[in-house]
């Protein structure tokens, strides 16, 4: 019941933070200095132990997969034309799939997270708790980030939210947990307040897209409502079991939040991959130095 095997990663939104670029190239295809951003995810779900991934699309939408099904012929001109590096890059999105199964579902209009997050849910067995990856929140860490949160849901049985800590001028712009801290990292979750003024802010914990679902969680998604903006929202319905009595975790992991839902923050965490990447780091560095 507590290995977390399978992980589902959402990637129908509309994504009008990107409009007009995400009209042709969906965020979750955006390159990340060299990657797309859903690769670190599906890299970090990999290094998480989970070995299913099921990911809601929008109807007929065919660019993920398109990315990362194999492609012998293209395999064979980088070989005959001898680009023995460019074809490693691309074998290891073959050697990815030979230890990963992908799966899709569709969800058939925008009707929020929540709502795409359910319509995962007849690929879930009714007793198992399973992640949930939004596509534009990358961690950096040495332990991957779900894998964290999958240790404490181990111990506890129950959802599991991923939480970071953000200076005082950013809470607005997020969803802000009221908590109870029961151990170092570790809380239990009073409240999900979505974007609240600096000062009505119950704490400095923004909720970040990563999750451990337990079967529970979809019985709520189940039966929620639509909000008023037509949507059903996975923080909301947090709130409605937390409202009901239920208990859920906040872990502030270990690691660093890259933001790749918008374009400054996207902007922001090209640069940091960038400035550590193990090729390009040192030039970019030095070009950065040149260039302010
Ligand atoms: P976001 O809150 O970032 O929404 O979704 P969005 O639509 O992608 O982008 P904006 O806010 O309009 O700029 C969080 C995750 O949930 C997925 C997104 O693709 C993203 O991975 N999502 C959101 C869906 O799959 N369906 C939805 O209806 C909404």
């Amino acid at each position: 019941m507590d290995e977390i095997k399978k992980a589902i990663i959402p990637v129908a939104g509309l994504g009008t933070r990107f409009l007009p670029l995400s009209k042709s190239v969906p965020k979750e295809l955006w390159p990340l200095v060299d990657k797309p951003v859903v690769q670190y995810i599906i890299e970090e779900a990999k290094d998480s132990g989970i070995k299913e991934i099921i990911f809601v699309i929008k109807p007929r939408d065919k660019a993920l997969a398109n990315y990362y099904k194999n492609s012998p012929e293209l395999e064979k001109i980088l070989k005959d034309r001898k680009k023995d590096r460019i074809l490693e890059d691309v074998k290891k999105l073959d050697d990815l799939l030979g230890e990963i199964s992908f799966s899709y579902v569709a969800q058939n209009k925008p009707l929020g997270d929540g709502h795409a997050v359910l319509q995962a849910a007849k690929k879930v067995k009714k007793d198992e708790p399973v992640a949930c990856m939004f596509a534009d929140d990358v961690v950096y860490s040495k332990v991957p980030c779900i894998l964290q949160l999958g240790k404490i849901f181990k111990t506890c049985q129950k959802p599991v939210i991923a939480m970071h800590k953000l200076p005082k001028e950013k809470l607005h712009s997020y969803g802000i947990a009221e908590v109870e801290k029961i151990a170092n990292r570790h809380y239990k979750i009073r409240k999900i307040i979505e974007k609240p003024e600096p000062e009505k802010a119950p704490s400095d914990l923004a909720i970040v897209g990563k999750y451990i679902l337990s079967p529970e969680v979809f019985s709520y998604l189940k039966k929620a409502k639509t909000g008023f903006k037509g949507e059903i929202i996975l923080a909301e319905t947090f709130e409605r079991m937390l409202k009901d009595g239920k208990l859920i975790y906040g872990y502030e992991f270990e690691g660093k939040w890259l933001e790749c839902g918008n374009k400054l923050e996207w902007l922001k965490s090209n640069m940091f991959l960038g400035l550590n990447h193990p090729q390009f780091g040192q030039e970019l560095r030095k070009f950065l130095k040149e260039s302010i």
